[in-house]
This record gives structure tokens, C-alpha cells and sequence, in this order.
């Protein structure tokens, strides 16, 4: 009789329930930036207006702008208005923004973190929010040491034993092992590790939670999962813009700092890992992190590896500069754009299996994709023609956009001859449920109010990417060549495709 075992611990059907923030409130540095206005200021509100943030929720903005409360408003307002996800709904608007306070300062500046903390305490006693409150952190790391000796010298970072305050982390997390760890001990000094949340936005992303599912809650694809079927594996993120008015942040960092370290490692750490023992954070960080202790890089690091930077050329319609015509790129810079590196994993499961890793802008499309390649049959009693059209079976999961998963496998063609040609089956999460996706952003923000750090990479998986991803750096800057060039709108440099080629594969052209 066909049986399954279901753990009554862990019956999710509770889970299932959407999940309310309690009493609460953040606090932004570095509110006037980017991300603040494309993704927190309108996760913020989506979040509101799914009725998922508490009644007195409060949102503060600290800058060195001279605004008032109603200037900040304004700003909220107009970035909700443009990057939403949900519809604007004037009541939820209304309700939402008289929780928004603004508090004009500078990172040394006593006075106004002193500010601040009066003015969580005021939202404490008119909005209700209990004394829980998140700093966010979307800052350059060069502030995060300065910021977190203000917020305990102002006493924020205590609380009573009924309160809590956690601290939010943007990327890039350092830019090496030995800065990720004087950061991690800044921070750890003022906030337990259990209050800091970095972020890492890829693992907001429903298609990466889904990995979870496919591979744990299926019983058809982990017989497959390991070297005796799967010839290699590529993980590929590939975007079609350029820095996008980031140059200050952008140059110097490269390619491989700004995700291959954390968004492309973690997809590996996810595709690679073995079941764990619950979905419990410390389970999950226990399996990742194996999987990341038994990274091995090639002996021969310049060999397998690939560095680009992208020169002018037609991104589909229009004509694009390259990257050092790019505002605020100096003319010699030397910042990769594209970076390709092939890594094994030291374990039974993938012993001979390489992953293949690449990331680049201004490529041929944005597409975001991991894909498991399998070895050809043992044995196939066709001719060499009728499978000439025959290439291998495929699993991919297409992360972004269009998300879901294809599997490519041969089929006959039909018609009187054995002709064998590959085809495919796919899933569609547009096609195959009606509820859309909430944002990255949604999910993350919310878990941090309700202190859920399942999807926040520890200080130990950080530090465990950057031992990874030094020894790549540390070869490239002792070649300290410029990047090879490749066109806007291609597939990256020639020398991606010498290296795949000296192991006799491809890239997939997703
Ligand atoms: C960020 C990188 O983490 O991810 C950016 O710093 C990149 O350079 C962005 O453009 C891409 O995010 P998404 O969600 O659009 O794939």
C-alpha cells in the first residue's frame, strides 16, 4: 500500500494563514537613494494595502535632506505611485502615511539620532508600535560602523525583554572576507546576531523558494539530483541593463562582488544542498552552509574563469554607449561587467560535476535561470542521424522573467522515420495559479517584522561566499587587465566561451 509519512510537528496548515506583522515601525537610512524609492517605499505600501502591516505601523526616513514630515510624504507618495505592485487605494494611502515622521541629519551627528529616538518614542505612544522597531540599512558599508555606534549611543539598539529592535543589512556586505568580518563584528557588537537580517534579496523571489518545493516535496527529481545523471550545471543571471545610473556604487565592485558573492552563490547553495532536516532557519543554514564549506575552485583560476566589460552596441531597438562612456566611469577603469567562474563541489552527491556560474549586463536579454544538465543515455539504439537534432535533457528553472520551469527532452518527430528532436514541457506560474507573486522586497520586509529569518543569509554563509569568491579577485587583479570587451546586446566575451569549450560544452542561449 502506498504510504506517506507526514510529520504532525510540522504540519504547515497554520502557515497557511497570512501572516500579520504585530505592532511596529522602520526606521530608513538612506531613504533618499534607489532602492528605498524603486523597492521599500512601494513593498512598504503593497504590504499595507494586502492588510499585512499592523494598524500604527510607522515608517521614519532619516537623510540629510531638509524636509518635513509632509516633503517625505511626498516622496513616499510619488514612489508609490510609479513602482506599486498593487493598485493605489487612497484609504490605505491616508491610513498608511500619518505613521511617517522624517529625521534630518548626518551619520555624526549626536543631535539627530538623538531626535530619532524621541521620535520613536512618540510613535510608541501615539501609533502603538510598542517599541518594535527595524532599522534599515540602505547605506554604503563604509556607514554601517558609524550608524550602529549612534543607534547604541542613543540607546536604541535596547530594549525591554517585551521589545525588540533588529537591524536590516543591504549588500554588498563588505568586499572581501576580511572587511565582511570587521563588519560582522561591528554589528555583532551592538545587536545579537539574532537581530541582523541581511539581506539578499534573491531569496524574496518565489521561483527561488520554489526550488525548495521542487526538490523536496517531489519524489521525481531527487533520484536524479547528483553525478551519476547530471553531466553539470549552469546558473545564469543575465540582465539587459547597464549600471543604470549606479556608477558610484558599481565601479570597482564588478560583476562578480555585486552577485555572483551572494545572489548566484546562494542559488547554488540552494540547487546543491541536501534536504534538511525541517524548514526551521537553523536547519536550512546548516545545509546551505555545507554546501558552501565544499566549494572547490580549478586549480588554473584565469582558465575558468571569464571577466567582461560591455562595449557600445544595439540592445535590441537602440543604440546603447558602453560601459566607459557610462556618467562617472573613468575612461581606464578596469571594473568587470560580465564575470563567468566554474566551481565544483567536493561531496558525494557532486563529485565531477561543475557549476557553472556567470553574471553580466547589457546581455543579449534579462533572464535570470538555473538549469541542471544531464548526462546523455548509456546507450542509445538509434542511428548517429536520427538523434543528430538531439541534445541533452535539460531541467531548467527560469527564476526571472517568466517564471517557472522547463524540462527539454528528445521526442520523435513525427512522420515514418525515427528522427529524434528535442522538445519541451513547461510549467508557468502566469498559467497555473491565479494569485500574482508578491515582490522580493514584500516578503522580505514582512519577515523581518515578524522576526522569521528563514530567508537571511548568517554572517557564516557571507563569510563563506567571500572565501569563494577572494582567491577569483585576488587572480584577476594580479592579471590587472582590462576586461575583454564584448558588444551590448551579446552573450559576453569570447573567452566565456573558450572556457566552456575547453570542456567541451556550451552556454545555454536561454
Ligand atoms: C542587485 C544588483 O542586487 O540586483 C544589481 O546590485 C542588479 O546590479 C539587481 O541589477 C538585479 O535584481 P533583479 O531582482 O532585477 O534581478
Amino acid at each position: 500500500m502506498a504510504t506517506t509519512t507526514t510529520n504532525p510537528l510540522r504540519d504547515a496548515r497554520d502557515k497557511r494563514l497570512p501572516r500579520i506583522a504585530g505592532p511596529s515601525g522602520i526606521v530608513i537610512f538612506g531613504v533618499t537613494g534607489d532602492l528605498s524609492r524603486k523597492k521599500l517605499m512601494p513593498a512598504i505600501y503593497d504590504l499595507a494595502n494586502r492588510g499585512l502591516l499592523p494598524p500604527g505601523f510607522s515608517l521614519v526616513g532619516f537623510a540629510r535632506r531638509d524636509w518635513e514630515n509632509e516633503d517625505f510624504a511626498t516622496v513616499v507618495h510619488d514612489a508609490v505611485k510609479q513602482y506599486a505592485r498593487t493598485p493605489f487605494s487612497e484609504e490605505v494611502w491616508k491610513h498608511l502615511s500619518e505613521g511617517f515622521r522624517f529625521v534630518q541629519g548626518t551619520f555624526d551627528d549626536d543631535a539627530a539620532f538623538d531626535t530619532l529616538s524621541d521620535t520613536l518614542k512618540e510613535l510608541d505612544e501615539t501609533r502603538g508600535t510598542g517599541g518594535n522597531h527595524a532599522f534599515y540599512f540602505s547605506i554604503p558599508p563604509s556607514s554601517f560602523p558609524i550608524v550602529c555606534k549612534q543607534l547604541a549611543r542613543a540607546g536604541l539598539a535596547e530594549h525591554l525583554p517585551e521589545e525588540w529592535r533588529r537591524v536590516v543589512i543591504e549588500k554588498p556586505f563588505g568586499h572581501d572576507l576580511t572587511s565582511a568580518r570587521e563588519l560582522n563584528s561591528i554589528v555583532n557588537s551592538i545587536f545579537p546576531p539574532e537581530s541582523v537580517f541581511r539581506i539578499d534579496h534573491y531569496l524574496g523571489k518565489e521561483t527561488v523558494q520554489n526550488l525548495l518545493a521542487i526538490r523536496f516535496a517531489n519524489q521525481l527529481y531527487e533520484p536524479i539530483w547528483n553525478s551519476h545523471y547530471v553531466d553539470h550545471v549552469q546558473i545564469t543571471m543575465a540582465e539587459d541593463i547597464g549600471t543604470g545610473g549606479r556608477a558610484g556604487y558599481y565601479d570597482g565592485i564588478g560583476a562578480a562582488r555585486d552577485v555572483i558573492q551572494n545572489h548566484l552563490l546562494q542559488l547554488l547553495a540552494l540547487t546543491a544542498m541536501e534536504e534538511p532536516v525541517s524548514f526551521d532557519p537553523k536547519d536550512l543554514r546548516t545545509e546551505k552552509t555545507k554546501v558552501l564549506s565544499a566549494v572547490q575552485l580549478p586549480k588554473d583560476l584565469l582558465a575558468n574563469t571569464a571577466r567582461g566589460q560591455y562595449a557600445g552596441g544595439w540592445q535590441g531597438a537602440s543604440m546603447v554607449k558602453g560601459y566607459l562612456e557610462e556618467d562617472g566611469i573613468p575612461a581606464d577603469s578596469i571594473t568587470e561587467t560580465y564575470a563567468a567562474i566554474k566551481v565544483m563541489i567536493d561531496t558525494r552527491r557532486w563529485a565531477g560535476v561543475p557549476f557553472y556560474l556567470r553574471a553580466g549586463k547589457r546581455l543579449g536579454r534579462r533572464v535570470t535561470e538555473i538549469a541542471v544538465v544531464f548526462k546523455r543515455a548509456p546507450h542509445q539504439p538509434f542511428s548517429h542521424t536520427e538523434t543528430e537534432e538531439l541534445g541533452a535533457n535539460a531541467l531548467v528553472i527560469r527564476v526571472q522573467p517568466d517564471e517557472g520551469m522547463t524540462i527539454r527532452f528528445g521526442s520523435k518527430v513525427p512522420g515514418p522515420t525515427m528522427e529524434v528532436r528535442d522538445v519541451t514541457m513547461d510549467f508557468s506560474y502566469g498559467q497555473a495559479f491565479t494569485e500574482a507573486s508578491p515582490e522580493a522586497y514584500e516578503r522580505l520586509i514582512l519577515d523581518v517584522l515578524l522576526g522569521e529569518p528563514s530567508l537571511f543569509p548568517q554572517d557564516e554563509e557571507v563569510e563563506l561566499s567571500w572565501k569563494i569568491l577572494d582567491p577569483i579577485e585576488k587572480a584577476w587583479a594580479r592579471k590587472g587587465q582590462q576586461p575583454e570587451q564584448y558588444a551590448s546586446g551579446t552573450w559576453g566575451p569570447a573567452s566565456a566561451d573558450a572556457m566552456m569549450a575547453r570542456d567541451g560544452r556550451v552556454w545555454r542561449r536561454p
